[in-house]
């Protein structure tokens, strides 16, 4: 194995696809991949916003590049076989797959409907498996696919019980398919995210009833985030400076799983 130098940090010329970039950390993810030198395929049930913010994305690189942008919903099958052989059409390959698109709703267990269950589910765990079989014989030797899960995989998460057991879920899926295809040459790792205030984590937050459990609000290291720090570690999982890490979590939460039950008073 060749030693590192400091251009292992680029990711350039690769291929990648990230999923629900229309903001969030999702788009923060696909905005570094671009400045770290990759090519981006992003998809997101929102119209794309860098598609009206940012001309720049239509631009074509080297007459193969430029980035691929398609409005559909991840839990729908039909729609994720265009979108890879979209993505194979334009550049026959992928090289890192971000499964970043999830949500959810506050509402105890007893409350949930059966559909809001099937919801949360397929919203967080099942367009996840079939997104990877989708991107999967796209997939070669140096690729890697990264889940994003949440601190809620690791913890207790009352009125989310069904969506924290689908991100641990996800967070077992990524070791398992570290070992499976590890043969391949495919690493899998898992980002782990919490206090990155987006407009998704403010909306789930703004719905918790007042009075009953209460996450940690202030991280350990005293602030809250920002969507660019779980961009930092997705950047630094797809590229060569991850070389030798598969089945590892990345945790992006200032502290908080670390803590555990522990908070400053
Ligand atoms: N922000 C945090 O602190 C935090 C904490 C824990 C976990 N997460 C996880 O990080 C990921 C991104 O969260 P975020 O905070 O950026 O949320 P966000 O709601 O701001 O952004 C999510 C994006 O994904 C898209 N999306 C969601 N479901 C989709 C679907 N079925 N099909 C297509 N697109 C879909 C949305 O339209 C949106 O653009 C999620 O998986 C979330 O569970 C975030």
């Amino acid at each position: 194995m060749a030693a590192l130098s400091p251009d292992a940090i680029l990711l350039t010329g690769r291929v990648a696809v990230v999923t629900g970039a229309a903001r969030g950390i999702g788009r923060a993810i696909a905005e570094a991949f671009e400045a770290f030198g990759a090519q981006v395929a992003v998809c997101d049930r929102d119209k794309p916003r860098r598609d009206r913010d940012q001309p720049r994305r239509d631009r074509t690189d080297q007459g193969k590049g430029g980035a691929l942008a398609m409005t559909l919903d991840v839990r729908d099958p039909v729609a994720v076989e265009v979108f890879a052989r979209a993505v194979a059409e334009r550049w026959g390959r992928v090289d890192v797959l971000v499964n970043n698109a999830g949500g959810t709703f506050h509402a105890p267990f007893a409350d949930v409907s059966a559909k809001g269950e099937r919801t949360l589910i397929e919203e967080n765990f099942t367009q996840v498996t079939g997104m990877i079989r989708s991107m999967l014989p796209l997939m070669g030797a140096g690729a890697s696919i990264i889940n994003v899960t949440s601190s809620e995989a690791h913890q207790a998460a009352p009125g989310f019980a069904v969506y924290a057991a689908m991100k641990a879920a996800l967070e077992s899926l990524t070791r398992s398919l570290a070992l499976e295809l590890a043969p391949r040459g495919i690493r899998v790792n898992a980002i782990a995210p919490d206090a990155l205030p987006t407009e998704g984590e403010s909306g789930v937050r703004e719905s918790m009833p007042a009075g009953e459990f209460d996450p940690v609000r202030v991280p350990p290291l005293g602030r809250l985030g920002d969507p660019g720090d779980a961009a930092g570690a997705a950047v630094f999982l797809a590229g060569d400076l991850a070389r030798f890490v598969t089945g590892a979590t990345v945790h992006v939460d200032g502290g908080i799983h670390a803590a555990g039950g522990w908070r400053r008073v």
